[in-house]
């Protein structure tokens, strides 16, 4: 077998890690979240999630990725059978943790590719003019023809979906340091660049009229505390940005030496995804809508989908200004160098599921991961409805599960004894036992309520739908976990 790789440097440790988090949820999902649930009204739930779920689950995946990456394993299966004496049920169950970054990416890479193909287009001048500034709908509207034009797909979306996927490839065959970590080495500093003279340049529009637009997300507002609603779509955002109980994390973790300081990794890791989704990604496609299209403008566009703020509105705002075409590449670049640091991050844990598992060879463990994620990308291209369906019962409900069997799993069942040993091993700071036994009892409590919520609200609309189509979609998915479980349950090493 092939020696597990290590991180080459602390440095590249945490842009690697920063990457994994850092991504379109930082920079087009935050935004339209702020938009739809009322700005200063969501900060609320948001902050809370972040300290009562976000804080302590990334802590959490960075301590159990250490302790299954000394013995071997990097995906959840691995780190499940790691725990619990290489059960076959604990690593069936482990499967959540490679399905759902698996069915995620195969939509998220998708939209990678149209940041990509936006940004090319942009700087070869082939983004349409905007129409009149002085109504938002008709300055959008070329924009949103360009977009529906470009997604149906056309020959272009397809050409650039191909040039993403072939660049993940080549950047997973390369492995964890010369790939993955190089890769944020160099992006990250751009990406923080870029983002805060984009943050510079909207927030300046129409003299500093983009602030409005920061007042109306920082405002403090608590009319809407008591919709639950508003708590799970919070909660969610927090898991989706911080890679959480979708064992990107722990996969990374795995390949740090033995007595790496991954509580300080973690750390860095949320600050700077926060830092990133709070200031950045607050400061641009909301602040730039306010001081262009006005106040009114910001609920409209929010319920119009997730894609208007970031590749309709952005667009039409930026080249409608000096050097238009250079600040929508850039704009375009931004999302492209989050998400593809992000998608690799995706891909990551399956490849270590066949790795580390089903031992087979690097090349062979990405050749077939990817051959995958193409038939998954090819499938939201095409098929209606699949990346929505998709995002439900992988970024919704098998995420609200995990999360709750991680915890669970691994710090009560595990014992919390052993994990507090691990939990204040190597690190620079001892948490008290009495803090951990609150956050980890806090946060469980949180999901439970999170989810009676979800399933009483959005489960039966969600049930209720019936097309074709979905016959797709939930086929992809059951395949998938059909696969994994086999995998899992075959792979399964002596108990240890
Ligand atoms: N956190 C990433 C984002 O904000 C998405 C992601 C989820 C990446 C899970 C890796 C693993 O876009």
């Amino acid at each position: 077998m092939e020696k597990r790789e290590v991180w080459a440097s602390r440095i590249g440790l945490i842009l690697a890690a920063a990457g994994n988090a850092i991504g379109l949820g930082n920079l087009l999902r935050f935004p339209s979240k702020v938009a739809l649930y009322g700005g200063g009204a969501f900060m609320i739930p948001y902050f809370i999630s972040l300290f009562l779920l976000g804080i302590p689950l990334m802590i959490l995946e960075w301590i159990i990725g250490r302790y299954a990456g000394q013995k071997g394993h990097g995906s959840m299966v691995g780190i499940m059978g790691a725990f619990f004496n290489q059960s076959k049920i604990a690593r069936s169950i482990g499967t959540f943790g490679v399905a759902i970054p698996f069915l995620i990416v195969c939509y998220y890479i998708y939209i990678e590719s149209w940041t990509l193909g936006f940004a090319v287009m942009a700087i070869l001048h082939k983004m349409p003019s905007p129409g009149h500034l002085a109504s938002s709908e008709s300055a959008m509207r070329p924009f949103l023809h360009f977009f529906k034009t470009y997604t149906t797909p056309s020959i272009w979306a397809v050409v650039f979906l191909v040039i993403t996927l072939a660049l993940n490839w080549y950047l997973l065959l390369r492995g964890i340091t010369k790939g993955i970590e190089i890769t944020a080495k160099i992006g990250i500093p751009c990406l923080l660049l870029m983002g805060i003279f984009l943050s510079f340049v909207s927030l300046g529009m129409n003299h500093w009229k983009g602030l409005q637009g920061l007042y109306f997300i920082f405002k403090p507002n608590f009319s809407k505390l008591s919709d639950m609603q508003v708590w799970v779509e919070a909660a969610g955002q927090i898991f989706f940005t911080l890679s959480l109980a979708m064992g990107a994390i722990a996969t990374y973790a795995s390949y740090v030496k033995p007595n790496e300081d991954v509580l300080k990794t973690g750390l860095y890791t949320a600050g700077l995804n926060e830092f990133v989704e709070v200031f950045i990604g607050g400061s641009i496609a909301i602040p730039a809508a306010f001081a262009i299209f006005g106040a009114a403008s910001i609920p409209v566009l929010a319920k119009q989908g997730t894609f208007r703020l970031g590749f309709i509105s952005m667009p039409a705002i930026l080249m409608s200004l000096p050097y238009g075409s250079i600040l929508c590449f850039m704009w375009f670049a931004l999302l492209f160098i989050a998400a593809l640091t992000s998608s690799l991050a995706l891909i990551q844990p399956m490849v270590a599921l066949f790795e580390d598992e089903a031992k087979m060879s690097h090349s062979s463990a990405v050749n077939i991961s990817m051959i995958l994620v193409t038939i998954g990308a090819c499938l939201s291209a095409w098929i209606p409805g699949f990346i929505d369906d998709v995002d439900f019962w992988a970024g919704t409900l098998f995420l609200l599960i995990s999360a709750f069997i991680e915890i669970i799993a691994f710090v009560w069942l595990f014992g919390f004894n052993n994990f507090y040993k691990e939990l204040t091993r190597d690190v620079f700071f001892k948490i008290p036992k009495s803090w951990a036994v609150i956050a980890y009892t806090a946060s469980i409590v949180f999901i439970a309520v999170l989810f009676y919520f979800w399933a009483i609200s959005k489960l039966p609309v969600f049930l209720k739908q019936t097309n074709v189509y979905l016959l797709v979609s939930r086929g992809f998915i059951l395949f998938t976990i059909l696969l994994l479980v086999g995998v899992a349950i075959k792979t399964s090493p002596q108990k240890e």
